[in-house]
């Protein structure tokens, strides 16, 4: 009798044993066939209860019982397993998907035309030697205006139509120049940035104006720098935007607080030669305020001006675009329309 007890013990375990080996579906059934089948070992204890004595099929009817039960619950549990990995690794053979392939009626994404002026706009300065600055678009009164020579009193706060936040002190920056600050305040000359990004200005939109719009600001500071450097950076410049090695570049003088003498660059009309509606029939168009900066700004920010001298330009990325693409409305840069987005 204790020989038998002891045989279910051991085959319980040699049973969890061969099911605890098992990886695929033909090593579970090896395992079924050798216990759980007609001519299996447990089958095969069951047989000898026949030649037990009724005392004893009482104590060991039940005991093999439970172990045919046990046995086949720990199987099926092994059974759903095996199926269940088998299936996640279905699931993971489909996400191995060719993200090459080309689906038909696809939307595929496009850059912005913003995007394409700011790389091709970037890539030129770069090989300039100049470095690609960034600064926050919520400004302080300090940055946009005190520092680029503004005081609190000055007319020129008049052209910046400026939204103030309600945290007194605060402002959506108005143009890129208060970048220029930012670059002074964390490197010692020589430095030479372009600043590109947002600026934004209280004013009533129509096709041609918008609360929100591109400049890219661009400064060189080092000894000796002066109006000769300006213009030649410029012309260099606009020529490779424009991709046209005759352009032609027009000074004339202008006003910015930060910036004396300053200057309004315009360029000969790339888009046609004896006038047309882009340059208004006059062959030239606008493109940058620029100039030597203002000793009172290199001063307030920490650089000595008999030392060194600067130029600094603010160029419209906005303008820029609308030239390049012919898009005569501004506010569909920012509209999200996906009939004018996937164009470009
Ligand atoms: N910040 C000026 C504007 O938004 C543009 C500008 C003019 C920038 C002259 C300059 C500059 O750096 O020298 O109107």
């Amino acid at each position: 009798m204790k020989n038998l007890d002891q045989q279910i013990i051991e085959l319980k375990k040699q049973f969890i044993d061969a099911l605890a080996r098992v990886t695929t579906k033909d090593q579970l059934e090896t395992v079924r066939l050798s216990f759980l089948s007609r001519n299996g070992t447990i089958a095969q204890v069951m047989e000898t209860l026949k030649t037990l004595s009724l005392e004893e099929k009482k104590v060991f009817g039940p005991q093999l019982n439970t172990l045919k039960s046990e046995a086949q619950a720990l199987f099926s549990a092994k059974q759903e397993e095996l199926q269940a990995s088998e299936n996640a690794g279905k699931v993971l053979q489909q996400q191995y998907f060719d993200v090459t392939a080309d689906k038909p009626g696809q939307l595929k994404g496009s850059l912005h035309p913003y995007t394409h002026v700011i790389e091709k706009i970037e890539d030129v300065f770069i090989t300039m030697g100049f470095e690609i600055a960034d600064g926050p678009e919520v400004e302080t009164d300090y940055y946009n205006f005190k520092a680029l020579n503004i005081p609190d009193d000055h007319p020129a706060r008049d052209m910046h139509d400026t939204f103030w936040l309600d945290v007194p002190g605060l402002l959506m920056r108005t143009h890129t120049s208060p970048v220029q600050i930012h670059a002074m305040e964390h490197a010692k000359p020589p430095i030479a940035i372009l600043a590109p990004g947002r600026c934004y200005r209280h004013e009533a939109t129509d096709a041609s104006h918008d609360f929100m719009f591109m400049q890219t600001e661009g400064m060189v500071i080092d000894k000796n720098i002066s109006m000769a450097h300006l213009l030649a950076t410029a012309q260099t410049v606009l020529r490779a935007i424009f991709d046209k090695s005759d352009l032609k570049l027009r000074v004339r003088p202008g006003y910015f607080p930060f910036v004396e003498p300053g200057v309004e660059l315009d360029i000969s009309c790339p888009f046609c030669k004896g006038g047309c509606s882009v340059c208004k029939k006059t062959g030239w168009i606008e493109t940058a305020g620029a100039g030597l900066i203002h000793p009172n700004v290199l001063r307030m920010s920490g650089i000595d001006p008999t030392i060194y001298s600067g130029f600094a330009f603010g160029f419209g990325l906005t303008r820029l675009a609308m030239l390049t693409y012919g898009i005569n409305d501004i506010r569909l840069l920012h509209s999200g329309k996906l009939e004018f987005l996937t164009q470009f």
